[in-house]
């Protein structure tokens, strides 16, 4: 993966003034810059976007490997718990998505607690302020180039170590 796309959603541009007990004091051009001075250390090149509009994150979404890039870092910001239409353009692109928080969602109010974008994204990191977007990031860098989230759909992985039945196993020869 060369290229990694950073999308933030909406109210993210307030960062720095924005309920700072809870988002912190960090501006957003300085997210995206300590983003991709770590995007830089990994050897990937980072671009970060945002956008309080649903329409244009989809846009991009839809664009993302058609723009070049290996995957994408998601903060849906409030979309999150309710855009039906950012979960369906994550499950529809090809390349992978990891889904970012700033806070903890699963420790704030019931209403954030659930994301309609999760099921569909790689995985979820929610909690770790600017540094749950580095984790992003490494989380790509550790991910295969599929966006078909692991222990969602197909049948179950191999428990290591086990042995397939007989029966499935290939003769060799
Ligand atoms: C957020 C959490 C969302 O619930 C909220 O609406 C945001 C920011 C976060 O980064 O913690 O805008 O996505």
């Amino acid at each position: 993966m060369k290229r990694v796309l950073v999308l933030h959603g909406p109210n993210l541009n307030l960062l720095g003034t924005r309920e700072p007990s809870v988002y912190g004091t960090v501006s957003l051009p300085e997210v995206d810059r300590q983003v991709r001075e770590h995007g830089r250390r990994r050897g990937v090149v980072v671009d970060c976007r945002q956008s309080n509009l649903e329409g244009q994150l989809m846009t991009w979404l839809q664009g993302a490997e058609r723009e070049g890039y290996g995957g994408v870092v998601f903060n849906p910001g409030a979309f999150t718990h309710y855009s039906i239409a950012l979960r369906d353009a994550v499950a529809a692109i090809r390349v992978p998505v990891v889904e970012v928080h700033l806070s903890n969602i699963h420790g704030r109010e019931e209403f954030r607690r659930h994301s309609v974008i999760a099921a569909v994204s790689r995985g979820q990191i929610s909690g770790f302020g600017l540094g749950s977007y580095l984790l992003g990031i490494d989380a790509l860098l550790a991910t295969n180039s599929s966006n078909r989230p692991t222990g969602r759909t197909g049948s179950p992985a191999p428990r290591p170590g086990r042995r397939r039945p007989k029966s499935s196993r290939r003769r060799s020869s």
